[in-house]
């Protein structure tokens, strides 16, 4: 595996890579490497012949008071994984690197950004967007892997590709999960024993939902219910939101569809904890959790 620090090095290993004619596939990180990044650069390389990973943790999408200062960073441990999972190059810029001077130009989404978890992090979405063009500039490829995981991310990325006609085709693979249906984060180490037990409620609320939905129930404000019952009222569990939305526009919907994604943002001992589920989209790990619940 290369190593590419430099927006320069970056380019020439790939422009290698693309005189040997293969083909570009890219997975953006902010590091702190778990089994939901991997499943991304393993997707990744079944879809491109050569697989660049950037690890940055990218200032500009942290807001005052978030966490971008304790944000995790240990560069060798990722890349460590990064080169077991068979990565061929990992481009690790510095701030200075990616922000040499005051910027002038970003990518400001518009309706889009302004619900879900746009709402609680207002300029959030304008720094994603922003690193992510950049660094589709750098690396020019193919195709890029986006975790479901961050859905609004994963639609902004998909939008602003086809609204910006940039030249990459986008793929959005499943949730990774851990066994009892937590979805995987960075943010989940910060949880207690006892956290973790909240926490469970909202991988659990969303298979409720799912279950009510293949039981042919498709009024989403009964589905939405069956969510914020499973969540509880408590102040161990603090609901953001949840929200019965269109996966294509985010938008609210009165009654489900296969297109409907229920997204749900809450705080559980400090931690904000989101997840999603695409009511007709397999999420084969919330199955798997489902049948351990049972058994
Ligand atoms: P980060 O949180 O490091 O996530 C990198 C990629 O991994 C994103 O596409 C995210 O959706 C995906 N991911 C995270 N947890 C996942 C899980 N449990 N299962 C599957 N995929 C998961 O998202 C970012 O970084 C940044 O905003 C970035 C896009 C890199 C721009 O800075």
């Amino acid at each position: 595996m290369q190593v590419a620090r430099t927006i320069q090095e970056a380019r020439e290993q790939v422009k290698q890579a693309r005189s040997s004619g293969r083909s570009v596939g890219f997975v953006p990180t902010m590091g702190d490497l778990h089994r939901g990044h991997l499943s991304l650069v393993g997707r990744c390389r079944e879809l491109a012949d050569y697989v660049v990973i950037s690890i940055y943790v990218n200032p500009l999408q942290f807001g005052p008071g978030e966490d971008f200062d304790s944000y995790p960073r240990d560069e060798d441990r990722d890349l460590a994984l990064a080169e077991r999972a068979g990565v061929d190059l990992a481009f690790l810029p510095s701030d200075r690197e990616l922000y040499p001077g005051d910027t002038s130009v970003v990518v400001t989404p518009k309706r889009l950004a302004d619900r879900l978890c746009g709402l609680s992090r207002p300029g959030h979405f304008e720094g994603v967007l922003t690193v992510v063009a950049k660094l589709f500039g750098i690396i020019t490829p193919d195709v890029s892997i986006i975790g479901q995981k961050d859905f609004q991310q994963a639609v902004l990325i998909k939008r602003m590709v086809a609204d910006l006609n940039l030249p990459v085709d986008i793929e959005v693979a499943p949730t990774v999960r851990e066994e009892d249906g937590l979805a995987m984060s960075s943010r989940n180490a910060h949880l207690s024993e006892s956290d973790r037990g909240y926490a469970r409620r909202i991988s659990r609320g969303l298979a409720e939902a799912v279950a009510a939905y293949r039981g042919g129930e498709r009024d989403a404000g009964l589905l939405e219910r069956r969510v914020t019952g499973a969540l509880g009222t408590g102040e161990e569990l603090r609901v953001e939101y949840v929200e019965v939305v269109s996966a294509k526009d985010l938008e609210p919907v009165a009654r489900a569809d296969a297109d409907t994604v229920i997204a749900v943002a809450a705080h559980v001992g400090g931690t904000r904890l989101i997840d999603n589920i695409i009511l007709d989209r397999p999420d084969p790990d919330l199955e798997k959790a489902l049948h351990n619940w049972r058994a």
